[in-house]
């Protein structure tokens, strides 16, 4: 199984592009379930795992995907199944996506429900009170959820939680049903205001996504569409926070500022010099970060899934920091990890409390999950000596190509097999 071996301690300097956005893309190519017309999405980061997964759900219900660099076209090969496979779930939550297109407009669809994950239970519910809303039944059986409504319609929907999962799958579902739905609660996520964009060029009318009341206006028929997906801005955090713990100066090509405000304000505190334009992000940092405390919340608030590279920044710091979770009910399984390079974290409950060392040593380390991976690149870089980071796989479901991006940086970075 893939390490990498990384020798830290080496300043940053120079370019890195930024790949399309995970979390956006995997929402639009699923979308692509909507229209029997081809789709061309564009900007696609078609390395990572998640994305092939994707495309083999989509095979595994009746499309054909062809992957050709960052592009992926998705074209229709006769009538579509309305069961989403097992093997393809358990391997990707957002698998259950499937759902509101596939029920929107068969007025059916069976999805195995999926399993709780390293980082937490992740429930279903809000999707699931979401489709009863728009007047769907549902049955549990076999660890399946069948979802049926011979004519979905439009509906007046207020979310629990903004949960980012449940506003995309209710929009999808919404956008092949006549009439206005109105999502209240929504995730305010960027990536939701990309699916909204997508569907808009689909033939349904959207507005507000992106914002915590999105209303679409779907059409009975929807057209195929070519779409160039956002950046990933939690790539683009993550290098940035790369740069403020092993100090140096990077741009991050391709990033959008006002995508991670939240993010780029906590780097200023640290002492760090942020620089962004249309489409880049630049830092330098110079210095031991002064402690930030960041608490994690829906956007625009701060990422959750930057919480873990910031802890892994803050591990450095001047002074005393606190780092909540709000999101996540388990996802600070980097901090064991970090201790092992020297850090010093306590954590009780939601919350850590991380008191800075001048510095971290390199040491054998396992990622358990894909951010608290990043986590510990980031530590890895900053720290003296040799790191050899284990269970690489969790960090490619996110990053594409992070050794060669980070050896651009001038980081000694290799991949062993
Ligand atoms: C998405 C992102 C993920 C990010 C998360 C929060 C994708 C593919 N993944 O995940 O990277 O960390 O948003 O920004 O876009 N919840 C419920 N019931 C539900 C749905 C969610 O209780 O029906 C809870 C979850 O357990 C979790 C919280 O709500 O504690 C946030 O989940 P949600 O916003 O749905 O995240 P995802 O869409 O799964």
């Amino acid at each position: 199984m893939d390490r990498l071996i990384i020798d830290g301690g080496v300043a940053l300097s120079g370019r890195v592009l930024v790949s399309g956005s995970k979390n956006a893309a995997l929402p639009i190519l699923i979308a692509t379930l909507l229209t029997d017309d081809p789709c061309l999405v564009e900007n696609c980061p078609t390395a990572l795992r998640d994305i092939r997964t994707t495309a083999r759900l989509l095979e595994s219900l009746g499309k054909k995907v062809d992957i050709e660099g960052s592009s992926v076209r998705v074209l229709s090969t006769g009538s579509l199944k309305t069961q989403a496979p097992y093997d393809i779930v358990k391997q990707m939550r957002a698998s259950v996506l499937a759902a509101g297109p596939l029920l929107a407009r068969f007025g059916l669809v069976r999805v195995p429900i999926p399993g709780g994950c390293a980082i937490g239970l992740r429930p279903i519910d809000i999707h699931l009170k979401g489709f009863e809303a728009m007047g769907a039944r549902r049955i549990a059986d076999q660890g399946d959820i069948i979802l049926s409504a011979p004519k979905l319609k439009a509906a007046e929907i207020r979310l629990r939680f903004p949960s980012v999962g449940a506003t995309e799958n209710l929009m999808m579902a919404a956008a092949a049903v006549p009439g206005r739905t109105v999502i209240r609660n929504a995730a305010r996520e960027p990536e939701i205001a990309d699916l909204g964009a997508f569907l808009e060029r689909l033939g349904a009318k959207v507005s507000g996504a992106g914002t915590a009341a999105v209303t679409v206006e779907g059409q009975p028929r929807l057209r195929g569409a070519r779409h160039r997906v956002m950046p990933d801005r939690i790539e683009a955090g993550t290098y940035l926070i790369a740069a403020a713990a092993a100090r140096g100066k990077v741009r991050v090509q391709g990033a959008r500022g006002g995508d991670l405000e939240a993010v780029l304000a906590a780097l200023r505190r640290t002492g760090a010099k942020v620089r962004s334009g249309r489409d880049f992000i630049e830092l330098e940092m110079r210095e031991r970060p002064k402690p930030v405390a960041v608490s994690t919340a829906p956007y625009p608030g701060f990422p959750t899934d930057l919480q873990a590279p910031w802890m892994a920044l803050m591990t450095l710091s001047t002074g005393f920091t606190k780092v909540r979770e709000t999101v996540f009910e388990n996802r600070f399984m980097h901090a064991a990890e970090l201790t092992r390079m020297g850090a010093q974290i306590a954590v009780s409950g939601a919350a850590a409390v991380v008191a800075g060392v001048e510095r971290l040593s390199g040491a054998p380390i396992m990622a358990s999950d894909l951010r608290a991976g990043a986590a510990l690149i980031v530590a890895a870089l900053a720290a003296r000596g040799r790191t050899v980071l284990q269970r690489v796989y969790h960090v490619d479901r996110g990053y594409e190509a992070v050794e060669r991006k980070l050896a651009a940086l001038g980081a000694r970075v290799e991949r062993a097999r």
